[in-house]
C-alpha cells in the first residue's frame, strides 16, 4: 500500500477527451477490469464519472510488473500521459474511448479482496447481497446514476420551492405517539421511564402548527416512520417532500404541485407536460379502472353491465342483481386465444383478490362461446359487447360483488392483463389527480367510520350537511397525484375550525377524552387563531423511482430495508446490551 503523498487529481475517469492528447494527467480510482494481453497490460480505471483506459508497457520494467499485480477494485492512482487510441481500438460506448492514459507511475493506495459480486451493470446479483455490501452494489453506474437522480430533484424542488416562498422548516424526529393509520416507531425514554417518543409517520401536526404559527408557506424534504408492511414501493422509512399553505384552497395547492411536477419533468428527464393535469374523481376511477391510483397508459375500462346480467337467465348473476349487488366486465381485446390453463390462472388470481369467482366468456361472431354462454340471449349479448364494443376474439371478464369489490377485482386483473400482453407503453409519464375522495371509510372490524385520509381533512362544502345524515357521501377536499399506476402524492384541505373537528372526531367514535389524549395540543393551537390550510407530501422516493425507471425504491435508496424491515448491512434490528435497557427501565417479556 502507498500514501497518497502530495498526489493531487488532474481529471476524473470521465473527463479526457481526444483534445487532451498529449498532456500530462494524474487519475485515481478502483480498477473496474484488466487485461493482460501477453505485453501490454490493461486497466480501466473507473470512478462515478466514467472509465479510462491506463495502459502499461513492458518497458516500464518494474511499474509494469506492479500493473500486473493489478484485480478489481484496488484503489489506484496513475500518473501517465493521454494518447490516442489506434482507430481500430476506439470505443464509441464510453466518452473517454477515444483516448488512452500510458502511464508512468502507479500507486496501489489499497488493494481489495475478492468481491462477492462484480460490480458492474451487467451482473445481476442476488438482492441480499447486494444490501449486505450496499458500498459495492452502489460503486455500479446504474446505481449512481439513481442517487444523482434523487440529488438532481432535491436540487429542482428547493429552487422551484424557494422561487415560490417557501421555507425549510425542521420539525421533530422524537414526538408525541399520535397513532392514526400505520404503527408507531416507538422510542423509550430514559428520564421517564415508562414514556415514550414515537418517530414521526408524518410531520403533519406540525406543519398545521406552523401555519397557525403564521409561517404561510412551508416545506421540507423529510423522513417518515412507518412501521407496516414492507413493499416495492413502501418502506419503514422514507422521504416525503412535504409542503402546507394558508389562505388556499384546493386548486392552490394543485397548481403549485403541478408547476413542480412539470419542473422536475422537464430538469431531470427534459421533456414537457402539458397543464392542468387531468382528472379523474374517486368514483370515476373506481368505476372505470378499478382503482383509486389508475394507470392510464392502457385503456382496458371496466364497465357495469349490471342491468344487462340481470336480464340473463344466469343464476349467479341474476342473484347477484336482485340482491342489491353488481356486474362488473372487463374486455381483453384478442383475448379469446386464452388456453383453458390460462383462464383458470385468471380465476385463481381473482378469487386471491377477494372474488367469489370469475365469469369468462370468449366473442365469436354469432354469439360467446364459454360455459354461461346459453343463459344469455343474443339481444343481451349484443347490448354486453356494445359496451366496449367487444368484438370476435375478444374474451369478457365477469365478477359479480358488491360494487368497490368488483371493481377494485377488475382493477386487479386490469393490471395483471395490461402486464401479461405488454400493453404499457415504455417510456411513458402519464400524470393525473384522482379528487374527490370520500371523507371516511368503515371499518368493518372495528365497527366504525375512519378517516380515509386523516381526521383533520376537510369535507368539501358542500357535503357539510351530509355529515349527519349519510356519512358515507361525503367527499372529502383530498387529493392525490398519480403516475403511472403509482400514488406520488396526496394531500388535502385541513380542517381548521374547532366545531367541525369535534364533529369529525364524533364521528370517527374519538371521545372527547381521547381526542384531547391524542391531538390535544392541536386543537388547542386551533383556538388561537388557526388560518384556513392544506397542503400535500409526495413520496419522494417513490418519485425517483419512476424517474429513474426503476421497479423498487429499495433502488434509488442509499441503504434500504428488506422486504422483511432489515438492514443487512448493519444488522438493525439488533439485541441490545442489558444495561441499556435497564437504564430504560425495560424488562423484555
Ligand atoms: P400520505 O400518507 O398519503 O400523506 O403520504 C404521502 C405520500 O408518501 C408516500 N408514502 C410512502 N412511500 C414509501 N414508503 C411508504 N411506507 C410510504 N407511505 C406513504 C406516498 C404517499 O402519496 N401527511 C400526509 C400528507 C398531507 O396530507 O399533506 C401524508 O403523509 O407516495
Amino acid at each position: 500500500m502507498e500514501k497518497l503523498g502530495n498526489w493531487k487529481r488532474s481529471h476524473t475517469c470521465g473527463a479526457l477527451r481526444k483534445e487532451n492528447a498529449g498532456a500530462e494527467v494524474t487519475l485515481m480510482g478502483w480498477v473496474d477490469s484488466w487485461r493482460d494481453h501477453g505485453g501490454v497490460f490493461f486497466v480501466d480505471l473507473r470512478d462515478r464519472y466514467g472509465k479510462t483506459q491506463i495502459v502499461f508497457n513492458p518497458e516500464a520494467g518494474e511499474m509494469y510488473q506492479k500493473a500486473k499485480d493489478l484485480r478489481n477494485e484496488f484503489v489506484v492512482a496513475v500518473r501517465g500521459q493521454v494518447a490516442l487510441r489506434p482507430t481500430g481500438m476506439i470505443n464509441k460506448n464510453i466518452a473517454t474511448g477515444e483516448i488512452e492514459v500510458a502511464a508512468k507511475e502507479l500507486k496501489i493506495l489499497n488493494p481489495a479482496k475478492v468481491t462477492p459480486f462484480e460490480v458492474s451493470a451487467y451482473v445481476e446479483a442476488a438482492e441480499e447481497l447486494r444490501l449486505k455490501y450496499r458500498y459495492l452494489d452502489l460503486r455500479r453506474p446504474d446505481m449512481q446514476r439513481n442517487l444523482l437522480i434523487r440529488n438532481e430533484l432535491y436540487k429542482t424542488t428547493r429552487a422551484y420551492l424557494d422561487r415560490h416562498g417557501f421555507v425549510d422548516i425542521e420539525t421533530p424526529i422524537l414526538m408525541r405517539s399520535t397513532p392514526e393509520g400505520a404503527r408507531d416507531y416507538l422510542v423509550p425514554s430514559r428520564l421517564y421511564k415508562g414514556s415514550f417518543y414515537a418517530l414521526p409517520q408524518s410531520p403533519q401536526m406540525y406543519k398545521q402548527i406552523l401555519m397557525v404559527a403564521g409561517m404561510d408557506r412551508y416545506f421540507q424534504i423529510v423522513r417518515c416512520f412507518r412501521d407496516e408492511d414492507t413493499r416495492a414501493d413502501r418502506q419503514p422509512e422514507f422521504t416525503q417532500i412535504d409542503i402546507e399553505m394558508s389562505f388556499v384552497d384546493q386548486e392552490d395547492v394543485m397548481a403549485l404541485v403541478e408547476g413542480l411536477t412539470a419542473e422536475m419533468m422537464q430538469n431531470i428527464l427534459g421533456r414537457k407536460i402539458s397543464l392542468p393535469l387531468p382528472r379523474l374523481t374517486y368514483a370515476e376511477a373506481m368505476a372505470r379502472f378499478g382503482s383509486d391510483k389508475p394507470d392510464l397508459r392502457f385503456g382496458l375500462e371496466i364497465r357495469d353491465v349490471t342491468a344487462l346480467a340481470g336480464q340473463s337467465e344466469f343464476k349467479i348473476f341474476v342473484e347477484t342483481v336482485t340482491g342489491g349487488k353488481t356486474v362488473q366486465a372487463l374486455c381483453l381485446p384478442g383475448g379469446a386465444k386464452y388456453s383453458r390453463k390460462q383462464i383458470d390462472d385468471l380465476a385463481q388470481y381473482a378469487t386471491q383478490m377477494g372474488a367469489k369467482g370469475l365469469v369468462t366468456l370468449k366473442v365469436t361472431e354469432s354469439g360467446w362461446e364459454g360455459g354461461a354462454a346459453k343463459f344469455f340471449s343474443s339481444g343481451v349479448i349484443g347490448k354486453v359487447n356494445a359496451a366496449w364494443p367487444a368484438k370476435a376474439g375478444d374474451l369478457l371478464l365477469f365478477v359479480a360483488d358488491e360494487e368497490e369489490k368488483a371493481q377494485k377485482v377488475l382493477g386487479a386483473l386490469r393490471l395483471r392483463l395490461a402486464q401479461e400482453e405488454k400493453l404499457i407503453p415504455e417510456n411513458s409519464f402519464n400524470f393525473l389527480w384522482v379528487v374527490d375522495f370520500p371523507l371516511l371509510e368503515f371499518d368493518e372490524e372495528e365497527k366504525r367510520w375512519m378517516a380515509r385520509h386523516h381526521p383533520f381533512t376537510a369535507p368539501k362544502d358542500e357535503d357539510i350537511a351530509l355529515v349527519d345524515t349519510a356519512p358515507e357521501k361525503v367527499r372529502a377536499k383530498a387529493y392525490d397525484l398519480v403516475l403511472n399506476g403509482t400514488e406520488i402524492a396526496g394531500g388535502s384541505i385541513r380542517i381548521h375550525q374547532r366545531e367541525l373537528q369535534k364533529k369529525m372526531f364524533n364521528l370517527l367514535k374519538l371521545s372527547d377524552a381521547e381526542a384531547e389524549n391524542k391531538f390535544g395540543f392541536l386543537l388547542e393551537a386551533f383556538e388561537y387563531g388557526a388560518p384556513p390550510h392544506g397542503g400535500i407530501a409526495f413520496g419522494f422516493d417513490r418519485l425517483v423511482m419512476l424517474f429513474a425507471g426503476r421497479k423498487s425504491i429499495r433502488d434509488v435508496i442509499a441503504f434500504p430495508k428488506t422486504n422483511a424491515a432489515l438492514s443487512l448491512m448493519d444488522g438493525a434490528p439488533s439485541p441490545v446490551d442489558e444495561k441499556q435497557l435497564r437504564e430504560l427501565g425495560i424488562k423484555l417479556a
